[in-house]
C-alpha cells in the first residue's frame, strides 16, 4: 500500500476504507510509516475531518494496537470515567472509591497532568508509598477484591495513541475533535469496560471553550461508543472557574479526602455524586435516581467510601494513616495570601490562568519531562459570585520557592476579577448526554 495515496485521498476529503485505516495504524505504530507521512495525515484528518465509519475503523485500529485488558474473571458491572481535564479537577480520587463502595468495579488507567490540568497519577503520588505501576495481573486482581484499582497508562495499552499524540503535540494538530474523541475511546475501551462515563469540562479552564466544542466532542465519543457496542454517557460541566478549592496535588488529596468523609466543597460533592450515579444508571443499576443519590450520599457520610480508599492505598503500598490524618502529606514550608486589593464580588475567575499559576510554583509540569513538586499549590479562599472585602484572603498560596512567587500573585490578580456580581452563575451541570 502506498501510504501517500491515503494521504492524497483524505485530503481531497475522500473516505478511506476500514482496511486502509487499519494498516495505517498499524504500519504507524510498528515504524513502517514515518512521522513525516503520519504529520500529512493527521493534518489532512484536521482539514476534512472522519466520517463515522472511518472514525471507528481508526479508534478501532488504535485501541487493537496493543494489549485489551480481558475483565471476564471479574464479576459485576466495570464501568470508568474520564474527565477532559481541567483545574482543581480531583474528582476520579473521590469518584473511584465511592462508586467501588456502591457496588460497581472501576478498572481506572490515569493520566499525567499538563499545562495548566492536573493528573490524577501525580495526585496520587503525593500519598508516600502509592505506586501507580502496578502489572495488569495485580491491577486484575484489585479491581475484583477491592472494586478499584488505580493505575497509569502502561506501555502495552494503545500503544498507536501514545505515538500519535506525541506527534499531534508538535504538529498542531491536537485540537481537532476526531483526532481527540479516537485518542480518549481507544485508551478507555481497551480497559476492557462495559460502559463509560465522560465528564466534558467547558469553559476558560477546560479544552473545550464552546459549549458547542463539547458538545460536538462529547456527541462524537458516544457515537464511537455505539458503534463499539459499549454505552457511553456524557455531562458537559462548566470549567470555568476551579473545581472545587484547592489545586496542587497534597492540597487536592487532602480535599478528596474531606470529600470522601461527606465534609467537601458543595460543587466538588455534587459533581462527584452526579457522575457515580451516571456510572451507576449506565450499568442498569438504578431505578430511582433520587434514592440513589442519597445512598450515595450517605455512602459518604458514614464513612463506607473513605474505607474503601484506604484499603487501595495500603494496596497500593501507600501510606493510608494520611486518612485519618492528612498533615502526613507533603506541603510546602510557606504559605502567603493575597488579599483582595477591593471590595466587591467575584464576579469571574479564570480558570485557565489559575492552573498556569499553580504550574509555575511547581504543581505541573510545563514539559512531558519535567518534575513536579507534591507540596505547592494554591488554596481559593473565595469563589465565583462571593462577596469580599477589601483586604479578605482570596488566595492562600502555598510555595518552597519564591522565585516565580511575585509573578504568580500577578498572575493571579489578572485572574480574579473583583466587581459587580456576576448576573448568572452557571450550574454545575449544564447538559447531559446520551
Ligand atoms: N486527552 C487525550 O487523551 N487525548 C487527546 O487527544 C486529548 C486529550
Amino acid at each position: 500500500m502506498r501510504f501517500v495515496e491515503l494521504i492524497r485521498k483524505k485530503r481531497q476529503g475522500g473516505e478511506l476504507t476500514k482496511e486502509e485505516l487499519q494498516r495505517l495504524v498499524d504500519a504507524y505504530t510498528r515504524g513502517e510509516v514515518p512521522d513525516y507521512q503520519m504529520s500529512a495525515f493527521l493534518m489532512a484528518v484536521y482539514f476534512q475531518s472522519m466520517t463515522s465509519a472511518e472514525l471507528s475503523a481508526w479508534t478501532g485500529a488504535m485501541l487493537h494496537s496493543g494489549e485489551v485488558l480481558d475483565l471476564s474473571t471479574v464479576d459485576g458491572a466495570k464501568v470508568d470515567k474520564h474527565s477532559t481535564g481541567g483545574v482543581g479537577d480531583k474528582v476520579s480520587l473521590i469518584l473511584a472509591p465511592l462508586a467501588a463502595a456502591a457496588g460497581l468495579k472501576v478498572p481506572m488507567i490515569s493520566g499525567r497532568g499538563l499545562g495548566h490540568t492536573g493528573g490524577t497519577l501525580d495526585k496520587l503520588e503525593s500519598i508516600p508509598g502509592f505506586d501507580v505501576n502496578q502489572s495488569v495481573e495485580r491491577f486484575l486482581e484489585l479491581v475484583d477484591t477491592l472494586g478499584l484499582g488505580l493505575i497509569g497508562q502502561t506501555g502495552e495499552i494503545a500503544p498507536a495513541d501514545k505515538k500519535l499524540y506525541a506527534l499531534r503535540d508538535v504538529t498542531a494538530t491536537v485540537e481537532c475533535i476526531p483526532l481527540i474523541a479516537s485518542s480518549i475511546m481507544s485508551k478507555k475501551l481497551a480497559e476492557g469496560i462495559d460502559a463509560l462515563v465522560l465528564d466534558v469540562k467547558v469553559g476558560s479552564g477546560a479544552f473545550m471553550k464552546s459549549m458547542d466544542r463539547a458538545r460536538e466532542l462529547a456527541q462524537t465519543m458516544i457515537g464511537i461508543g455505539k458503534a463499539m457496542d459499549r454505552p457511553v454517557r456524557a455531562l458537559i460541566t462548566d470549567m470555568d472557574q476551579p473545581l472545587g478549592l484547592t489545586i496542587g496535588n497534597s492540597l487536592e488529596v487532602i480535599e478528596s479526602i474531606e470529600t470522601l468523609r461527606g465534609e467537601g466543597p458543595q460543587d466538588l460533592t455534587d459533581l462527584t455524586v452526579e457522575l457515580v450515579l451516571e456510572m451507576l444508571d449506565v450499568a442498569g443499576k438504578v431505578t430511582d435516581r433520587e434514592a440513589s443519590r442519597n445512598h450515595l450520599v450517605e455512602l459518604l457520610h458514614d464513612g463506607t467510601a473513605l474505607s474503601v480508599f484506604e484499603k487501595i492505598i495500603e494496596a497500593q503500598g501507600g501510606d493510608a494513616s494520611i486518612c485519618a490524618d492528612p498533615s502526613r502529606l507533603p506541603l510546602a514550608k510557606n504559605t502567603t495570601v493575597l488579599e483582595a486589593w477591593e471590595s466587591g464580588h467575584i464576579s469571574r475567575i479564570q480558570a485557565e490562568s489559575v492552573g498556569i499559576a499553580a504550574m509555575e510554583l511547581g504543581a505541573g509540569r510545563r514539559r512531558k519531562e519535567d518534575d513536579i513538586d507534591p507540596g505547592v499549590g494554591l488554596v481559593m479562599e473565595a469563589k465565583r459570585g462571593a462577596r469580599v472585602e477589601k483586604g479578605q484572603p482570596l488566595v492562600t498560596i502555598y510555595y518552597n520557592d519564591d522565585k516565580e512567587l511575585e509573578k504568580v500573585r500577578q498572575m493571579l490578580r489578572e485572574a480574579i476579577v473583583i466587581g459587580e456580581a456576576p448576573e448568572d452563575v452557571p450550574p454545575l451541570i449544564l447538559e447531559r448526554l446520551s
